[in-house]
């Protein structure tokens, strides 16, 4: 495998991998969106829409992206996100790309929908572990999840807020990839088609375990992938209001933050309720179609609230260059969801690491072109949105010239 990543040089090339590699109801599970992927295009384009006003007169040759978040210094401001079913791209795959945060210095968070238990990830994983929860009505079942992150050493706590309503993504149940997993002609011949990911993750699970499940689920909820043994099949998520944000800061005394925020008038909130941060996001656009580019809605979030928590970001990000854009606008750090899965789905730790080196190296290569030689060097005045200084010259230059 490790031509495949020698090969892969930038994120887009891993997805590519990915994509031959993986039974396409799972490729699409995490490539795609919702409903008509507006949100997961716009992430994209927001992107694209701002451009860099770079300082050239300056030497950067000596950089560090060094930064300190909730008390702990970490060697970038990155870190990788929750993501759900880690396991079914990568036998072990939550284990593998933990580690591979470890290994570059930058926290890892679990999913409440891992494949592995959280215990096991904790004690197999090392490095700086955050424990990402979906809260449940039954609020006594969360808290108990919440108490046995405390207890295995998970530092940072993440409450989802957008996805208390189901969203619809309708690939899934067009390709049966719901839970439990229904078989049909057309998803069994495309299992078939991956022999690789049928020895190299279903076979582990099958011998190692029997088919995979979502393991931190409290027991009236389990159910494996199939849906044998279960009561219900996946559990539904209550919202995340001020009441629940206030029980959990009770129960949880490490950093606690809300992800999934957009507006800067529930960002005001979260910080009236005791969060020690926000994650600006809009789920990587898997929740709400036409939902704004988080890194459209962050400066009006760290202008409200950078002065009383920590504001991080996630969506869309793929290059260095996006996060970049992001510590200039004021983000302390940027979570990235899709970049590393798709290494781990092509080779585990390894290409976790890879992912997460690629946009290091981007992200460090950018700010010495930017001319920023320190991640507080990032600033505001490096960004201009395209075209739009062009557009104030000329309409200067129409506002000077004589009818
Ligand atoms: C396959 C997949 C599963 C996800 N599962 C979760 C999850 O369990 N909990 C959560 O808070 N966010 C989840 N997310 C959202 C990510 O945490 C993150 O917000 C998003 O992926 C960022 O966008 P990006 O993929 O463009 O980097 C998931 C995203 C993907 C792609």
């Amino acid at each position: 495998m490790a031509s495949a990543l020698d090969r892969a040089y930038n994120i887009e090339d891993l997805r590519e991998v990915a994509r031959k590699r993986l039974p396409r109801g799972l490729f699409e599970f995490v490539d795609r969106g919702a409903e008509d992927e507006v949100s997961l295009r716009g992430n994209r384009e927001a992107m694209h829409r701002i451009a860099f006003r770079s300082r050239v007169l300056a030497d950067t040759s000596t950089r560090s992206l060094e930064t300190t978040l909730f008390g702990r210094s970490q060697s970038c401001p990155l870190i990788v996100a929750p993501t759900g079913a880690v396991g079914l791209m990568w036998y072990d795959g939550e284990v593998e790309a933990a580690r591979a945060a470890a290994s570059l210095g930058i926290p890892y968070t679990l999913s409440t929908a891992s494949i592995a238990p959280l215990e096991d990830v904790a004690a197999r994983a090392g490095g700086d572990l955050w424990f990402q929860l979906y809260v449940w009505p039954d609020l006594s079942l969360s808290e108990e999840i919440i108490l046995r992150a405390k207890a295995a050493g998970y530092r940072v706590l993440i409450l989802t807020a957008d996805a208390a309503v189901p969203s619809n993504r309708e690939y899934n149940r067009r390709n049966a990839f719901t839970v439990p997993i229904r078989f049909n002609s057309r998803n069994m011949f495309d299992v078939l088609r991956h022999p690789g990911w049928i020895a190299s993750v279903m076979l582990k699970h099958l011998i190692n375990g029997g088919v995979p499940e979502f393991a931190n689920l409290p027991q009236a909820y389990r159910s494996n992938l199939r849906g044998k043994g279960s009561t219900r099949l996946m559990p539904p998520n209550a919202p995340i209001t001020p009441e629940v944000m206030r029980r959990c800061r009770a129960l949880w005394d490490g950093p606690l933050l809300v992800k999934g925020l957009l507006s800067p008038e529930d960002a005001r909130l979260a910080a009236d309720c005791g969060m020690d941060g926000v994650i600006v996001s809009n789920h990587g656009g898997r929740t709400l179609d036409g939902a704004m580019a988080p890194i459209e809605a962050l400066p009006a979030v760290v202008d409200a609230v950078g002065h009383r928590l920590a504001v991080l970001v996630d969506s869309g990000f793929r290059r260095g260059a996006d996060v970049a854009k992001a510590l200039a606008l004021g983000a302390q750090a940027v979570l990235l969801g899709r970049a590393p899965l798709w290494g781990t789905a092509v080779a585990g730790e390894a290409g976790a690491r890879h992912a997460l080196s690629l946009i290091r190296s981007e992200l460090d290569r950018v700010m010495g072109q930017v001319g920023a030689a320190t991640i507080a060097d990032l600033n505001r005045s490096l960004l201009t949105l395209r075209g739009t200084s062009l557009a104030a010259s000329l309409e200067a230059a129409q506002s000077r010239r004589p009818d």
